[in-house]
């Protein structure tokens, strides 16, 4: 759908002469691209920051990942282990997705509903069929569905992940409570398995982690920002917390040296031990919602 847009949203071109939907409702203002069905701003009326964040150094191109917000990752996360030379976290945030759905509700919540399925295109980094609908409600709170189905005739295994990036005041100054006692998959250590021993988390080094079995719901604390983001979920066993810190920022094209204290990725997944197989004909959720206090 391209036409009917209700009040309060517009589909024009955002950078890089990519389809932006822009929102800009009683609730909240916010920004989608069709490509990767990539949330890059939301906003909630009255609050002074932008909760998710962006490197000023993204690329905005067709075929190459948006460097912010919340990439959906899928249908592998990180590196392909069997396909070295595959994309990095899959294809799902390189290709543009369909408009399927654009409401607004009686309260001024926003409701886009996007989707992607398998095509030749797809097929040539990413063997099995596959379809998924991403849903997102853009109000006082973000609640986002991405679901999984497989339309195909044999069992489907995949990854998964809402790659969120907040924006914090400094990532020095944050916690990240709701982890004590996981066990992590340190990627930093060469993948060793660690315990969480502390109650919270703080970062003061290149941290990416990612937990095993906490369906929990997480929350960053940011005094400097005076808010704490609560990320509850459903469907999802795994959560990845990352910050690249000073090498790994100036390696990375898309990312501004001198951006790594403004961010941190909370990022609700399936991977690992916990990646998904859906038998032929069948489908899977995995939710986020996301407040602020
Ligand atoms: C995180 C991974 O989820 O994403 C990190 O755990 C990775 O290992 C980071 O570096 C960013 O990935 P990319 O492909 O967007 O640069």
């Amino acid at each position: 759908m391209t036409s009917g847009l209700p009040p309060g949203i517009t589909l024009g071109e955002g950078r890089g002469g990519l389809p932006r939907l822009s929102v800009a409702t009683a609730r909240c203002t916010a920004e989608v691209y069709l490509h990767g069905a990539h949330l890059c701003h939301w906003q909630p009326r009255g609050h002074p920051h932008p909760v998710l964040w962006m490197s000023r150094e993204s690329r905005f191109e067709p075929g190459a990942p948006i460097r912010g917000g919340v990439p959906v990752c899928f249908p592998w996360f990180g590196a392909n282990a069997g396909a070295p030379a595959a994309p990095p976290h899959g294809i799902a945030r390189l290709n543009a997705w369909a408009l399927d759905r654009v409401e607004v509700e009686r309260d001024g919540s926003a409701v886009i509903v996007l989707s992607l399925a398998s095509d030749a295109g797809t097929r040539a980094a990413a063997p099995h069929d596959f379809a998924l609908t991403y849903a997102m409600r853009l109000g006082d709170t973000l609640s986002l569905a991405l679901t999984v189905a497989n339309p195909g005739d044999g069992p489907f295994t995949f990854e998964e992940a809402l790659h969120t990036y907040f924006a914090v005041s400094d990532v020095r100054h944050v916690a990240v409570e709701g982890l004590a006692g996981a066990t992590f998959v340190d990627k930093t250590a060469g993948g060793t398995r660690k315990p969480q021993d502390g109650a919270v988390i703080t970062i003061s080094g290149e941290t990416d982690r990612l937990y095993l079995n906490t369906p929990a719901a997480i929350t960053l604390a940011d005094p400097g920002f005076g808010r704490r983001i609560h990320v509850a979920k459903s469907g999802s066993l795994a959560s990845v917390v990352w910050n690249p810190w000073i090498a790994k920022s100036r390696a990375m094209p898309d990312f501004g040296d001198d951006e790594w204290p403004g961010m941190i990725c909370i990022e609700t997944a399936n991977a690992a031990d916990h990646a998904v197989t859906l038998p032929p004909g069948a489908s899977h959720s995995m939710t986020a919602a996301i407040a602020l206090s």
